[in-house]
């Protein structure tokens, strides 16, 4: 039997949720890291993925300007950047020179890869659409990687479960 509740009400559930790293370039010619849990693939031929972004991001007014980004699965050893990326905007920090994150140039696209990471997909910016406070841009996979020791990836738990961290969605 289902009871009525708030939306927030509902949260607990959810967990465990998979969450992603988009990296964006910066106008200076940085990339910008941030942490989106709200990714999901949207076509196997052509493979496509799509991400949600606030309107506030720091993400979100460079994907505006730019056509390429990189979504990235952290890996298990990865908490200390989902957190990080995930409540400090490039807007006013380089968090990755922040947190020193090992990266390596992507392939086909002007972009980052997170080294260890479980996986990290190139794409390129097919169209976007407003959902309420967020626009969900949709990006091409032109390129896929992934760590050569298959590391697990990264689940938020959520609050007050060992490993779990607290999203800042919704
Ligand atoms: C686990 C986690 C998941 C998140 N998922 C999203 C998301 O899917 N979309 C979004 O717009 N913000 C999401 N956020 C919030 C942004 O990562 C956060 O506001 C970040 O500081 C924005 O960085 P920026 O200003 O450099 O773009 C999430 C945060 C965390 C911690």
């Amino acid at each position: 039997m289902q009871i009525p509740c708030s939306y927030r009400d509902t949260r607990p559930v959810r967990y465990p949720e998979p969450v992603h790293i988009v990296l964006v370039k910066s106008q200076d010619g940085s990339f910008n890291p941030m942490s989106a849990a709200w990714v999901m693939f949207t076509s196997i031929e052509p493979t496509m993925l799509a991400v949600s972004i606030g309107f506030e991001r720091y993400t979100y007014t460079l994907l505006k300007q730019q056509s390429e980004f990189v979504i990235s699965i952290p890996s298990e050893k990865m908490l200390a950047e989902v957190e990080f990326f995930g409540s400090n905007s490039g807007r006013e920090i380089d968090k990755l020179k922040e947190l020193g994150t090992l990266t390596q140039p992507a392939t086909v696209i002007d972009g980052l890869l997170l080294s260890e990471a479980s996986a990290n997909y190139e794409c390129r910016v097919t169209g976007s659409f407003r959902t309420g406070d967020h626009l969900i841009f949709a990006g091409e996979v032109l390129a896929s990687h992934i760590h050569q020791q298959k590391l697990p990836r990264l689940y938020i738990l959520g609050p007050g479960v060992f490993g779990g961290i607290k999203p800042e969605i919704g």
